[in-house]
Formats: C-alpha cells, sequence, structure tokens
C-alpha cells in the first residue's frame, strides 16, 4: 500500500501535483507530471495543468509554452493563492496555482490515441492495447491503489492472527479444482508438462501436515476456463489453511480479515457476517450465492396447488416471486421474462397481475381461468399480493424452480453493483455431491474430493456404500463454506478429510479408484499416512473483492493488465506463435490448424 503521507520528493521534484494547498503559499517548489491540459492565453502568459497520480495543479508561464498534451515536464514556481474569482472549488488545488514558471520538458509525446479523463468511454480493446496510458486514468489509479490497500490489509490481519506466509509453486502437477488446467511443456523431459496451479490447495494441506500450523498466501491462480465478468485465466487468491481448526475457526479469521480489508478502504466498521444455510438460500433466493441486497424471495406454493386441477402446475414444486409495482409491466415485457424462463429451464412461466382493493385483490392472468377460487385466494394470500404487485410462478422439479426464479428475481431485481451498501453472507452446510451424472451414475463433489462429510451425514455415505439407494448423497451435506458478497461469490472454503478411511470411502462414490488415486494425488494421500492435523480452510478473490469495492462491475477494471474476454493481450498480442526451433527443443510437433 502506498502512504499517501509518505515523502514522495525527489531529486527533480519537491511535491505531487496534487497535494499543494493555501498551507503552501509562498514556497518555490518543483513537480512533475504529465501535460493534462494547455491554455495560451496571450503571448505573455500560458496555463499548464500539470498531472501526476495525486492530481493536477495548475501552472502559469509567463510567455508561450511549447508543450502538448501528455509531455512529461518538470515545472518549478512559486505557489501563490489564486484570486477569488479563478477559484475552481471542484480541484483539490483550487485555491492555488504555480506563478513564474519554468519548464523543462523531461519527454515529448505522441497525441494519445484515446482521451484520458474519465468523462469519455473508450473502446475496451483500445484501452487495453495502450494500457499503459489507460492507468493514467483517474478510475485506474484508484482502483489499483484500492487493490495495493486491500493486499496490504489483507497480509496485516493474516500475519495478526498468526499466519505464515508461504510461496507455494507454479509448476506442479494438476490440481483438482474443477478447472482445465493451463500446462507447460518440460524441455528436460520432453513429452511431459507441468500444469500450472488452479490454486495451491494440495500444497497448503501438505504444509499442515508439515506442522505450519496457519499457511497464507497472496496466491496466483490459473484456470482456463471461458471469460466473463468475474473470471479471469489468471487471478489471485487470499489463500489460508489452519490446523487444528472448525469451520467456525475458519470463519472467524477470514471475518476478522474482510472486516479489516472493508475498513481500511472505506473506513467502515461492517457488523458480524450474518450466515446463512445452502438450502435456505436455495430456497429463498434460488441460488448458491444469493444477492441480498433486495427482497424479491422465492415463496413456496407447492402446497397451495396440491390438488390442482391446472396441468402446468401439477408438479413436484411450486414457487413464486412477488414483483411490488410488476403489474405495470408490458406484454412485451412479460413476454421476454417468459421467453428467458424458457430458455433457463423452465416449461413456461405464469404471470398474474394483481388488481383491485386490499383484501379483496383480483388476480388477471390467462390461466386464471384454470384455478379454483380457492387456489387463486389462497396464492394471493401466501404471496401477501396487493394490488399493482405481479405474481410470476414457476412448477418443476425442485432445483429447476429455484434455479429459473432465482435468476427472474436478479433479472428484475438487481441493483447495480455499486449500490446497496457491502452485503456479505457466509453459506454453509452446501451438500457434499452436486449431482449425480447421468452417464457414469457417480456423484459429482460440489467443492473438491477432500471436502469433509458433515459428521451427522456420515451415515448416509455408509449406506449408499453398502449399496442403498446413490440419489441419497444428494442429501449429504459436507463441511463447505462460500462467502458472497452483493450477489458474488466471493470465495470459498472447507473442512478436510484428515482421516484415509473417510477419504478412501468417497473416493470409491467418485469412482475414483485406488490406481487413479495413488497417480492423481499419491503424494497427498502418502503424506496423511505421517501423521495428518485435522485441518480446515479457505480462499477468497482479491480480484472480485476490489471490484466490489470499488463499484466495477467488471474485474479486467482492478487488473494492471489483464486479457480481454477472447483470452487475449491486445497490448503483448499474447498468445503468440512460438519459434520452430523452441517447439523442437520441447519435443513438440503442431498440428494443422482446422480452418477457421
Ligand atoms: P474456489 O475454486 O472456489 O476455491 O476459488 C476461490 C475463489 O477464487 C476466486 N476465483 C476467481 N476469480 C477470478 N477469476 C477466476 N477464474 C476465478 N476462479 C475462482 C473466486 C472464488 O470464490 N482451493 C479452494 C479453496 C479452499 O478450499 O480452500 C479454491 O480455490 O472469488
Ligand atoms: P400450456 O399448458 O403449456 O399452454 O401453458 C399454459 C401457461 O402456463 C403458459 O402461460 C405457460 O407459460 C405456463 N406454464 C406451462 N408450464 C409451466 C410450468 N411448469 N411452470 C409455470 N408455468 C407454466
Amino acid at each position: 500500500m502506498s502512504d499517501s503521507t509518505a515523502d514522495h520528493s525527489t531529486h527533480l521534484r519537491t511535491h505531487m501535483c496534487g497535494e499543494l494547498r493555501s498551507a503552501n503559499v509562498g514556497e518555490r517548489v518543483s513537480v512533475c507530471g504529465w501535460v493534462a491540459a494547455r491554455r495560451e492565453h496571450s503571448q505573455h502568459l500560458s496555463f499548464v495543468d500539470l498531472r501526476d497520480h495525486t492530481g493536477r495543479v495548475q501552472c502559469v508561464v509567463d510567455g508561450s509554452v511549447d508543450v502538448r498534451s501528455e509531455y512529461v515536464l518538470r515545472v518549478t514556481g512559486e505557489v501563490r493563492a489564486r484570486e477569488d474569482a479563478t477559484i475552481n472549488p471542484n480541484l483539490a488545488t483550487g485555491e492555488i496555482e504555480l506563478k513564474h514558471c519554468s519548464v523543462e520538458v523531461l519527454s515529448v509525446a505522441e497525441p494519445p490515441p484515446f482521451p484520458l479523463d474519465d468523462r469519455t468511454e473508450t473502446d475496451e480493446t483500445i484501452r487495453l492495447r495502450h494500457r499503459y496510458l489507460d492507468l493514467r486514468r483517474d478510475a485506474m489509479q484508484r482502483n489499483l491503489r484500492t487493490r495495493a490497500t486491500v493486499n496490504h490489509a489483507v497480509r496485516t490481519a493474516m500475519t495478526g492472527q498468526g499466519f505464515v506466509e508461504i510461496e507455494t509453486p507454479m509448476l506442479i502437477a494438476s490440481t483438482p479444482e474443477g478447472a482445465r488446467d493451463f500446462v507447460v511443456p518440460s524441455r528436460l523431459k520432453p513429452g511431459s508438462f507441468y500444469a500450472l496451479p488452479q490454486s495451491p490447495q494440495l500444497f497448503k494441506q501438505l504444509c499442515m501436515v508439515g506442522g505450519i500450523d496457519r499457511y497464507y498466501q497472496i496466491a496466483r491462480c490459473l484456470r482456463d476456463e471461458d471469460l466473463r465478468a468475474d473470471r479471469q485465466f489468471e487471478f489471485m487468491q487470499l489463500d489460508a489453511e489452519m490446523s487444528f481448526a472448525s469451520q467456525d475457526d475458519v470463519l472467524s479469521v477470514i471475518t476478522t480479515t474482510i472486516r479489516a480489508v472493508v475498513a481500511a478502504v472505506t473506513g467502515e466498521q461492517i457488523g458480524e457476517i450474518p450466515t446463512m444455510t445452502w438450502l435456505e438460500a436455495a430456497e429463498r433466493f434460488g441460488s448458491d450465492k444469493p444477492d441480498v441486497r433486495f427482497g424479491l424471495e422465492l415463496v413456496e406454493l407447492t402446497e397451495v396447488f396440491s390438488s390442482t386441477e391446472f396441468n402446468a402446475f401439477k408438479a413436484p414444486c411450486v414457487k413464486g416471486i412477488r414483483v411490488p409495482g410488476g403489474a405495470e409491466f408490458t406484454r412485451s415485457r412479460l413476454d421476454d421474462l417468459t421467453d428467458r424462463a424458457k430458455r433457463w429451464g423452465a416449461k413456461g412461466l405464469v404471470w398474474m397481475r394483481v388488481r383491485g382493493e386490499a383484501g379483496a385483490v383480483e388476480l388477471e392472468s390467462p390461466v386464471a381461468k384454470f384455478l379454483s377460487a380457492e387456489e387463486l385466494a389462497s396464492l394471493a394470500s401466501t404471496l401477501e399480493a396487493e394490488s399493482g404487485d405481479l405474481l410470476l410462478i414457476v412448477a418443476d422439479e425442485r432445483p429447476r424452480v429455484r434455479h429459473v426464479l432465482g435468476l427472474l428475481r436478479l433479472e428484475i431485481g438487481r441493483p447495480p453493483v455499486n449500490e446497496g451498501g457491502l452485503q456479505f453472507l457466509w453459506v454453509v452446510d452446501f451438500p457434499l455431491f452436486e449431482a449425480i451424472d447421468e452417464a457414469t451414475g457417480k456423484p459429482v463433489s460440489a467443492h473438491h474430493p477432500f471436502t469433509m462429510p458433515h459428521a451427522d451425514d456420515l451415515e448416509l455415505l455408509d449406506g449408499v456404500v453398502a449399496g442403498g439407494d446413490p440419489t441419497a448423497l444428494l442429501s449429504v451435506r459436507s463441511q463447505a463454506y462460500d462467502l458472497v458478497l452483493n450477489g458474488w461469490e466471493l470465495g470459498s472454503g472447507s473442512v478436510r478429510i484428515h482421516r484415509g478411511d473417510i477419504q478412501s470411502k468417497i473416493f470409491g462414490l467418485l469412482g475414483i479408484g485406488a490406481a487413479e488415486a495413488q497417480s492423481k494425488f499419491g503424494f497427498l494421500l502418502d503424506a496423511f499416512r505421517f501423521g495428518a492435523p485435522p485441518h480446515a480452510g479457505f480462499a477468497f478473490g482479491i480480484d472480485r473483492l476490489v471490484a466490489l469495492l470499488v463499484g466495477e462491475e467488471n474485474i479486467r477494471e482492478v487488473i494492471a493488465f489483464p486479457k480481454t474476454q477472447s483470452g487475449s493481450d491486445p497490448l503483448t498480442q499474447a498468445p503468440t506463435d512460438i519459434d520452430p526451433a523452441q517447439l523442437a527443443e520441447l519435443g513438440l510437433r503442431l498440428l494443422p490448424r482446422s480452418a477457421d
């Protein structure tokens, strides 16, 4: 973190542009920076606004001055108070200016390909192509400096809680985080590859076996997955692991760290972070990362329609949401919502406009005629419908109903990223398995295969191992937990399996045979045979946290040199071809490229 009170003077400057104030009047100062604006008032008088990362200052030159935008200058002059009429209240240095300036051109500059003020939108590819210019903009300066503040606060908080910073390797064997690996060919062992770490997961667990007790790292992780607003190939995690610790111990450490970070960035003290079970999140918000900044919660209606004649509602689960004021939605908006619901997997979407008086509301809908008076009344009261509302109802298998209504809720009500404050939430008691793979009949891990099942649900596992119905696995809870912020998954962690017998059972259920387990994670399983302490850990995404703290929708805005959505870097042109000699040395030969 850079300390704004630090002395920034060098042999070329005495002050930073943005720090000069009325208190400096009368001082002779030198400042360095870039020309933000230049106005020639007359042959005898010119103004240059000089900018560095702290702000800008107006420099008055007696005569004309041969400089252009983005020239790099050293300006020496005397600080004087501006006349009242020329005070600029929008500028931190607006009460002063530098007079009788001498100007030294340190570098000339070509005209920048886009304006560097924050008022104009520039195409992102052009910004990234010239990222070094883009970084001069106030918003990028703020974002990167906030990021440094976050890293610093994380280090201080983790160190303060007894965690030891340890660097784990970048060239490794694959980690089981579930994304595709980036691989690096080995020159010394042609035909073999290193994987770049998807996370330090296995190494941090080895650190626990190694008696480190409390490990942390601000770790670079690499995952070859499709890029989105909240996903880059490379990203940073605060990664932590602790021994002899429970889920509550981890939650407490991470909460302390998050609070320290928020305080460092915003000056605010956030309260305790509330906890919600995965099941409650799924039922009320239709999501495992609920955005609790707004209502529109999912309401259970299965009972209301338990003996309905309406075919569409003869389903294992019916739920609805009430949209206050939504009766005004146009027909085309409702059609659009219906189309979306279908794209998300629903068979259809029932909508109802609520009309009438309090206590005697009427539900207006093309399907109202298929529902009994009791059903309509019970629906209205269960959803607490009021005149002017819109009701949206989906019937289907329970997971699908949650999924579709959860997305509709976001579509209709989600506030912009920088509104509604910072609503952190712990989501606990995740299921151990997220689904049963139809092709293989095997369960799929919801987190990673080292996650400890909930102690109370071990019997369910045993039942399936003994030949019981595998769908029982879907109700096995795990000791895995997520941290959610404004509907973004900020981090995940779990209590780990440190006992060989439970681990073998899980591998068996996942269909990972002893030989495969040994070849993939043998080193970890071996380590566990030599005395593994019970341990648990967590990792949260630094990029995501910084983005939400500064109110950016896309993590690219808080990364100095990010990749575009298509995974390329317009600045360096990466990824690029490599030299045939380099390929040969690595023992690689390229297949002909498919026509594209
Ligand atoms: P997980 O895979 O959930 O857990 O990752 C933890 C957090 O890292 C961030 N993150 C990303 N950020 C930007 N771009 C990406 N492509 C990306 N992928 C993940 C998210 C996410 O919540 N080893 C476990 C942690 C543990 O169990 O201790 C892990 O990596 O904010
Ligand atoms: P249908 O019986 O398919 O003509 O559908 C009648 C109405 O019910 C349409 O408005 C559909 O969008 C809606 N609908 C159909 N199936 C479902 C469902 N499973 N959940 C909610 N609405 C549905």
